[in-house]
């Protein structure tokens, strides 16, 4: 399966913080905020990624990110010229997708709990149809919606509905079959101008092809989106990784324990950034590891 992480938009909510780089560039904490995302589609076992963004900011992912070589990955980039929705990842990805299925994250998702990395691999391992996440919110007019029967299927899904029929957000995330970019190729633009990713899994819902993974209160949905989001996603993280010594969205360690990089190379990773308590991470995992592990 390969994986696009669409980190584009206009991010007006964040200026002047935004005004000259992207909002999936910003820090959360220790690292930018686009590792989130990634680290989620290298958890599913994904290892070729587009990485979508704007005219401006395409360039500084690829200077970031790089051709993915020392994650054990392969990155390709593409320009969106303007937000025509999210769905519209699936057109300017369109020769990338190449016919296969694929995942699509949203560059300012982030998601953090248990058996994650279980969920993530289930999802990648679909043969036919798409997978979605729902997440309990107290806003749902906020988001699309996913109404869900008493059999655990799929009801209805509505984007950003002014009466909400539930409180299940779907997030940023999404998995799909071999038939992704002609769905998306199809669709006609909502009210507000958009191609909505809500208009591809309601086809997918339609057809009897929609999985959706409830989730539960072991995992922590977070985004970037505001300047209180985006402070609240840090103080989370700092707190969860200072308490347990672990780093969370870590892509060296990730792809270490995914098997993508060997030792050497996780090695040579940290010691790029070692001046950094980053940095110094990766290499104490790497000495760690040489001794046997933890
Ligand atoms: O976060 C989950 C929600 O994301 C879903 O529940 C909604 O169904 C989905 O529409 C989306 O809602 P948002 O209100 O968060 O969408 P927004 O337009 O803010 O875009 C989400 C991210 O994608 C944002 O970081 C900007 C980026 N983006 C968005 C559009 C429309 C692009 O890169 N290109 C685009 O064309």
């Amino acid at each position: 399966m390969k994986g696009i992480i669409l980190a584009g938009g206009a991010n007006t909510r964040l200026h002047p913080v935004t005004n000259v780089v992207s909002k999936q560039l910003l820090p959360v904490y220790d690292k930018p905020m686009v590792y989130y995302p990634l680290s989620l589609l290298m958890l599913a076992g994904i290892r070729e990624i587009l990485v979508i963004s704007t005219p401006r900011d395409t360039p500084k992912f690829e200077a970031l990110l790089g051709d993915g070589s020392s994650l054990g990955l392969h990155f390709e980039y593409a320009v969106q010229e303007r937000p025509a929705g999210i769905a519209d990842a699936f057109r300017v990805g369109r020769s990338f997708v190449n016919g296969e299925a694929c995942a699509l994250v949203l560059g300012d998702n982030i998601l953090y709990g248990h058996s994650l990395p279980e969920m993530l691999q289930r999802a990648s391992a679909i043969k036919e149809g798409a997978v979605v996440f729902g997440y309990e919110v107290h806003d749902p007019e906020r988001f699309g919606i996913v109404e869900i029967g008493p059999d655990k299927r799929a009801i209805s899904l509505e984007e950003k509905p002014t009466a909400p029929k539930s409180p299940w957000a779907v997030i940023g995330l999404y998995f799909y079959d071999h038939q992704v970019c002609d769905v998306a190729a199809d669709l006609a633009p909502s009210a507000r101008g958009e191609v909505e990713i809500t208009d591809v899994n309601r086809w997918y819902l339609e057809k009897g092809l929609l999985t959706v993974e409830q989730l539960g209160r072991g995992i922590a949905w977070l985004d970037g989106g505001t300047f209180d989001s985006l402070h609240e996603a840090a103080e989370y993280v700092r707190i969860l990784q200072t308490r347990q010594n672990w780093r969370i969205s870590c892509v060296e360690e990730i792809a270490y324990r995914m098997g993508f990089i060997d030792l050497e190379q996780l090695r040579k990773n940290g010691e790029r950034l070692a001046k950094s308590d980053y940095g110094q991470y990766v290499l104490d995992l790497a000495n760690g590891e040489s001794e046997g592990g933890r």
